[in-house]
């Protein structure tokens, strides 16, 4: 039997590697400008950071998690998502020290066990970017402009910004005892999950995806009206922040989030090309987080995008034109090992060249030539080899002429760049 990948894994080949390395690229590039360093972090965490950060009764900690004992019998799961470790890494190495604010990001995949369909998928790539140790609003703003600056450069323009407040440790608990109240009354409405959640989580239900639940979400008070008056003001600010920077906003009062950490601020960036999946980068502020994994009191903020998802959107216009490849056919064997040679040296300078390993016939090793796309083809033959000349075949303009095999590799230089 073949041996296939697992549910929900993928491979990406090299057919669609261009689109993910131009994704990162422009993101590496925006994010840099905007002062944040990569950061790289483990892909195996200590469940205890997943569960005390993003919530122990949230889908993701409940019901998705790839979790497992090791063989020293400790508790370990695949990152789900990055931020709580990327907050673990800034507390165990007290980044903070000199300067609390720091800017960070992270290219990697995660792992969540979800029910696989387009644009989701059990492992997964995120792109993710956080402001450590600012609480000012700005952060909230200028993280949010970049997000956007992103999609613009990627070619992405209708990409539409949502924003919601969803308050602090103090306003909060008045509006969960108002949701609570206003839900219990619908009990026999919700579905079985949300009937537990009303116990152990309420918010949580708000997130609930069952049509029966929804339509009794929708008649739910909202977290707007219940936030303090800090809260509204950081939140009037940051909606300010981003009219000044000229950053197009939605508000979405309904907006909820599938992880517990967050306080005040709550975004999501939507494409309405994506169906039912179609958060492409979804983040907010966590001002506890860091104090609930075991370290100081410091506050954050940041996204995830995910880069399938952008990928699916992205438009394969950038048929990017691959520099060419030069091809070496060989006739022969002495021909086959001048070859090898001069492929590698072309390879040391910085060209792009193949040969044919198996030494078949000058047909065959055409048509891999063709395979490259190689513009130049230079052919070694026995003869020409005896006087030390090469052929050299411009494959567009179909001419052929024979040059000096000592000044092969400036020749192709001067043609090929
Ligand atoms: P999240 O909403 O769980 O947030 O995920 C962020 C983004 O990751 C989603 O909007 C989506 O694009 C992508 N994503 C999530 N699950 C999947 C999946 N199964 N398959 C494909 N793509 C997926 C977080 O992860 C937070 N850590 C975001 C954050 C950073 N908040 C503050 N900082």
């Amino acid at each position: 039997m073949v041996i296939k990948a697992i549910r929900g894994f993928n491979d990406i080949l090299p057919s669609e590697i261009e689109g993910w390395q131009f994704i990162e690229k422009i993101a590496r590039e925006v994010f840099e400008n905007f002062g944040f360093s990569e950061i790289k972090i483990p892909i195996l965490e200590k469940t205890e950071l997943f569960a005390r950060s993003i919530g122990e009764t949230t889908d993701i900690v409940e019901k998705e998690m790839y979790t497992f004992q090791d063989r020293s019998g400790d508790s370990l799961t695949l990152r789900p998502e990055a931020t709580a470790s990327m907050a673990r890494a800034y507390i165990e190495h007290h980044l903070y020290a000199r300067d609390p604010a720091a800017k960070l990001y992270f290219i990697g995949p995660m792992f969540r066990h979800e029910r696989p369909q387009k644009g989701r998928y059990r492992q997964f790539y995120q792109i993710d970017a956080e402001i450590f140790g600012v609480a000012h609003p700005m952060a909230d703003a200028e993280v949010m402009v970049m997000l956007m600056e992103f999609f613009k450069r990627v070619g992405l323009e209708d990409v539409e910004l949502q924003i919601n407040t969803l308050g602090c440790e103090e306003c909060r608990p008045r509006y969960k005892k108002e949701l609570t109240q206003f839900l219990a009354k619908k009990v026999s409405q919700l579905c079985p999950d949300c009937k537990r959640r009303l116990e152990t989580n309420p918010l949580r239900i708000l997130d609930c995806k069952v049509e029966t639940c929804r339509e009794v979400i929708g008649g739910a008070p909202l977290v707007m009206d219940f936030v303090c008056d800090r809260c509204t003001g950081h939140f009037e600010r940051v909606r300010g922040y981003l009219k000044i920077l000229n950053a197009p906003f939605v508000l979405n009062p309904r907006m909820v989030r599938g992880l517990d950490y967050y306080t005040r601020t709550v975004f999501e960036a939507m494409s309405p090309k994506l169906g039912a999946q179609n958060a492409v980068t979804a983040g907010g502020r966590y001002d506890h987080l860091m104090r609930d994994i075991g370290g100081p009191d410091i506050p954050g903020i940041g996204f995830a995008m995910g880069i399938e998802r952008v990928v699916l959107l992205v438009p394969d216009k950038r048929e990017t034109a691959r520099s060419p490849y030069l091809f070496i056919a060989a006739l022969g064997k002495e021909a086959q090992l001048r070859a090898f040679e001069l492929v590698n040296q072309l390879h040391l300078q910085g060209i792009k060249a193949e040969i044919d390993y198996e030494g078949r016939s000058l047909k065959a090793q055409m048509r891999r030539a063709n395979k490259f796309n190689s513009r130049y083809v230079l052919i070694i033959g026995e003869e020409e080899l005896k006087r030390g000349r090469v052929i050299m075949r411009d494959m567009e303009e179909k001419v052929q002429e024979e040059i000096s095999l000592n000044e092969a590799i400036e020749e192709i230089k001067g043609r090929i760049y």
